[in-house]
């Protein structure tokens, strides 16, 4: 990745790019552990923008900028100018010509790319309606450092086929994985949002058991994400079949991983069992949230490839 590329997508990174951000990773995540200090990032400002809620992405973000020695500035609608309509690419020429780096949690992914557009500095997306990049960075370091490289391997997305989704479907081609997909009738995937019609590669499914069958990596996601509140009472009733209980892993290979994004709904869309039995891993995915957005923000200021 050179300096000022933006990551609005899992696309926009290539698979050299990926294991180089994995390779830092793992030596971000052993000074972590040891505690020892490293600082290459003295002197830069991250600003976080969110106009939706966040716990890990805001922390991981924050901590992760304040642990290499940069600051951060957070910015949200409610006491901000953002939330009154100050328009988008005049915040982007502001907002950019006093810091270094901007992630952005927002609705519609057009919102980023806009101010992607008009912005002086990087831009990572911390989260659209359609897609979540960063997410799918820590969820396939998490895979790997589990169970060795992703590439070859099946993995089942069962329930909304939503931005979450729409990144691991990125990711499956970048990589060269099986995705597996199986959502209710009308929360399927997108192809126009993923540009991706690869049969081998992305494979539908009615039944979210058949979808599991011999899986190494099964994962989920809230029925109801930020954003579309109002379909809640529609969404609970359809998506009752694609709940990850032990049935559906009981499909899966005998040590298949089980993941969640995390804020989870236990009895929604996993079952309390599942979430804090042996196959999850959804601590540890979080908490790596932290270590690949470290590896992210210095690859992204400091241009570094190897
Ligand atoms: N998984 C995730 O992005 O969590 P937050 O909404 O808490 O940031
Ligand atoms: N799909 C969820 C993910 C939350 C981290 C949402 O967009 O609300």
């Amino acid at each position: 990745m050179i300096e000022k590329q933006n990551f609005l997508q899992v696309n926009d990174l290539s698979i050299e790019e990926i294991e180089h951000i994995f390779d830092r990773t793992k030596f971000l995540k052993g000074k972590f552990k040891a505690k020892e200090g490293f600082r290459p990032l003295v002197d830069r400002t991250l600003v976080l923008i969110f106009e939706k809620q966040s716990t890990r992405t805001r922390l991981s973000f924050e901590a992760g900028m304040q642990q290499m020695g940069g600051n951060t500035v957070l910015l949200n609608n409610a006491d901000s100018q953002l939330g009154r309509g100050e328009p988008i690419r005049d915040s982007a020429r502001v907002i950019s010509s006093m810091s270094d780096i901007i992630m952005i949690r927002t609705f519609e992914h057009s919102v980023i790319e806009e101010f992607a557009n008009y912005s002086s500095v990087p831009i990572i997306n911390g989260l659209t309606n359609q897609h979540h990049p960063c997410q799918i960075l820590a969820d396939i370091f998490t895979f790997q450092e589990k169970r060795g490289t992703i590439r070859g391997k099946q993995v089942a997305w069962i329930g909304d086929a939503n931005n979450v989704c729409a990144s691991w479907m990125q990711a499956a081609l970048i990589m060269n994985f099986t995705l597996h997909v199986s959502s209710p009738p009308g929360f399927g995937i997108d192809l126009k949002n993923t540009q991706f019609s690869n049969k081998n590669l992305i494979k539908e499914f009615e039944d979210p058991k058949a979808a599991a069958k011999d899986v190494d990596l099964i994962v989920t996601d809230v029925w109801t994400s930020m954003g579309f509140e109002s379909e809640v009472t529609e969404r609970t009733q359809s998506f009752q079949a694609w709940q990850v209980n032990q049935e559906i892993l009981g499909h899966a290979k005998k040590n298949v991983i089980f993941m969640h994004c995390l804020p989870a709904h236990r009895g929604e869309e996993v079952t309390a069992e599942v979430i804090e039995g042996a196959n999850s891993v959804v601590w540890e995915e979080a908490e790596n949230r932290l270590h690949t957005q470290k590896a992210l923000l210095e690859v992204m200021l400091l241009g570094k490839l190897g």
